[in-house]
């Protein structure tokens, strides 16, 4: 008989799940770390200039990139890093990884590490594969011999057995990657670093690194892994950090830091968003004055539960005449993704939107969306020649979403579900 396979994550074995590691030592411990750049601002490059300003010294800005970062991360856990571009995630990383030197405070680490930094890093472009994992498996520790031994194993995992003699630097970038993120997983460090390593692997080398993840997790091994995918954070994290501008933020629970990450981006986002995009068609001129959300009972609100009607509203107060207007109204999810989004077109007898009048706007539609933050965006365009916008805001009017535990996908869609059971005798 086919069984079901349980719910829970694939391939996780039978030890799945987020147990708690046993033992709990720090497998690597921070304290007061501190880090800072000297970036030149005048650079004295040339022998004129060299000659021309001969007393002139190389004037140095200083960049904090970490601000005194304390935490430790447990024997056996997986430990995310979240943070916004240029928070010092890579930078502390690679202090930890000794490839940068610390500028104050201290780093404990109990147990071989292997480094997953960056493209690149640790490998020569100029030589083959082949060469490039024996000399990285000798700098681990492993003898000539046992690097020779491995060698077969990584090129499997990466499967690019078919490359072993092209130079690295011919490799395309996810082909470095899956290469480099190979070398890591059979090295047998107790102790994995891990920047990014998703980004440019296709989809068959994600599936490969998540049940290595899995794998990984459930041998004991120490993670941390540095991400901007909260989905990544809340699967396979047993606790996170967030940093904000060198300094941690949060640590704690991945769902929690990973709702306060996103809302750190939607706070710029929405900053960004103010701005409305001013007309390219002559004379014409309007302003999205305004967008919100009623419920059923007509009241303003910012959560909204699923599985109830919702409106939708904006208003737009139009400045200079504009002909054949055309509103779009949409709704965007925290990742960007348009779930929903719908138009006045075609609408050619519209007569046109004058001077002086304000435009409402509004959607009647059933709550069908997962738990979660969404974002409204308006424009209006003009459709006298080409389609021209007079005005737009995107992701302007942020509500929330809750009560929809049951809804595993965007949206729930209405459908039957069916399973049915055969004997395969
Ligand atoms: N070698 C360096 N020299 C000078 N400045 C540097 C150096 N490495 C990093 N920085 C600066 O330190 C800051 C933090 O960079 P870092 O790479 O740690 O950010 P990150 O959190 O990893 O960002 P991202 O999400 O984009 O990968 C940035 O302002 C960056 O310009
Ligand atoms: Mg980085």
């Amino acid at each position: 008989m086919a069984e079901l396979a349980p719910p829970g994550p694939v391939g996780a074995g039978a030890t799945s799940g987020r147990t708690v590691p046993k033992r709990r030592y720090a497998a690597i411990e921070v304290r007061d770390l501190e880090k800072t750049f000297r970036i030149p601002r005048q650079q004295v490059n040339t022998f004129k200039e060299r000659a021309l300003h001969p007393f002139r010294r190389a004037r140095y800005e200083e960049l904090n990139v970490l601000r005194g970062i304390t935490f430790d991360v447990l024997e056996g856990e997986f430990f995310g890093i979240v943070g916004r571009n240029g928070s010092g995630k890579s930078t502390l990383l690679k202090c930890l990884a000794g490839i940068y030197r610390s500028d104050a405070g201290s780093i404990r680490v109990a147990g071989r590490i292997s480094p997953f930094i960056e493209l690149g890093v640790g490998f020569n472009p100029d030589l083959t594969a082949r060469e490039n994992v024996v000399i990285n498996a000798v700098m681990m520790g492993l003898t000539p011999r046992e690097a020779r031994a491995r060698f077969d194993q990584v090129l499997e995992f990466a499967e690019l057995q078919d490359f072993v003699d092209l130079k690295l630097k011919n490799y395309s970038s996810g082909m470095q990657v899956r290469l480099a993120f190979a070398v890591m997983v059979q090295s047998g460090a107790e102790i994995l670093l891990i920047d990014e390593v998703l980004a440019v692997g296709d989809a068959a080398f994600q599936q490969r690194c998540f049940d290595e993840f899995l794998r990984l997790r459930d041998e004991g091994r120490t993670i941390v892994l540095v991400t901007h995918d909260m989905t990544i954070v809340d699967r396979f994290c047993h606790r996170a950090m967030l940093i904000t501008g060198g300094e941690i933020e949060t640590i704690g629970a991945p769902g929690q830091v990973g709702a306060r990450y996103l809302e750190r981006n939607f706070e710029a986002m929405s900053q960004r968003s103010e701005t409305t995009q001013e007309s390219s068609v002559a004379g014409a001129s309007a302003e999205i004055a305004e967008i919100w959300v009623e419920n059923d009972a007509g009241m303003r609100v910012e959560t909204v539960p699923h599985g109830q009607p919702l409106h939708l509203h904006a208003r737009i107060d139009v400045h200079g005449r504009v002909q054949e207007p055309i509103v779009d109204i949409w709704v965007d999810d925290e990742n960007g993704a348009r779930v929903f989004a719908t138009s006045t077109r075609p609408w050619p007898e519209a007569p046109p939107a004058e001077a002086g009048q304000s435009l409402h706007v509004r959607v009647d539609l059933d709550n069908r969306l997962a738990g979660g933050r969404y974002h409204i965006g308006c424009s209006l365009l003009s459709g006298s020649a080409t389609l021209a916008v007079v005005a737009l805001v995107n992701r302007h009017k942020p509500f929330v979403v809750y009560g929809s535990s049951h809804v595993f996908g965007l949206v729930a869609i209405d459908h039957e579900l069916h399973v049915d059971r055969e004997s395969s005798a």
